[in-house]
């Protein structure tokens, strides 16, 4: 049978490894990088809000589900920024027409082209490491605007 001291003792080894566990796994360096969008991405990103973009569309899979994923409608729009410019202000089938002048729209457009440069939605290219942890392709390439 164990003391008392013993029962301690393996007690404080425990909060050890604890404790050593949690400062590994939040002071390790992530590979996501920074993510910094420009002065005009920020305005785009506020109209976004304050039109509730969110409440019909989703960024990385998180939002409402009237309309579409919109986290990488950039590329999937192959940067057609005339069409994508339209679309914001055309009301088609479920989305409000707004009424965004052309400078909000350079701004929106920013927006989605910059969150569309943070990565893929859905990431299918995920692999797992042998450590467990999945291993995310990022983007890379970066657009002239
Ligand atoms: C009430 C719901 C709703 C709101 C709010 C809304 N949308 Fe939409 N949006 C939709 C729907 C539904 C579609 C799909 C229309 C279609 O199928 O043609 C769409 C389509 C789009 C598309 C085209 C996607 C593509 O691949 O063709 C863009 C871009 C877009 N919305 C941007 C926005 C932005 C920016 C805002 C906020 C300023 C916004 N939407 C707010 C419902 C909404």
């Amino acid at each position: 049978m164990f003391s008392h001291g013993k029962y301690l003792l393996v007690l404080l080894l425990l909060l050890l490894l604890f404790a050593a566990y949690n400062y590994t796994l939040y002071t390790t360096q992530s590979d996501y990088g920074t993510i910094q969008l420009s002065e005009k991405a920020l305005q785009g990103e506020k109209h976004w809000r304050e039109n509730n973009c969110n409440a019909c569309h989703q960024l990385y899979g998180l939002g409402g589900y009237l309309g579409p994923d919109l986290t990488n409608v950039y590329s999937f729009r192959k940067a057609d920024e005339q069409y994508l410019k339209s679309m914001f202000n055309s009301g088609v089938k479920a989305m409000p027409r707004f009424d965004f002048n052309e400078t909000e729209k350079e701004e929106l457009l920013q927006f989605l082209m910059e969150v569309d440069q943070t990565g893929t939605y859905p990431n299918t290219e995920a692999t797992i490491k042998p450590d467990g942890w999945v291993k995310v392709q990022y983007k890379k390439e970066t657009y002239e605007h």
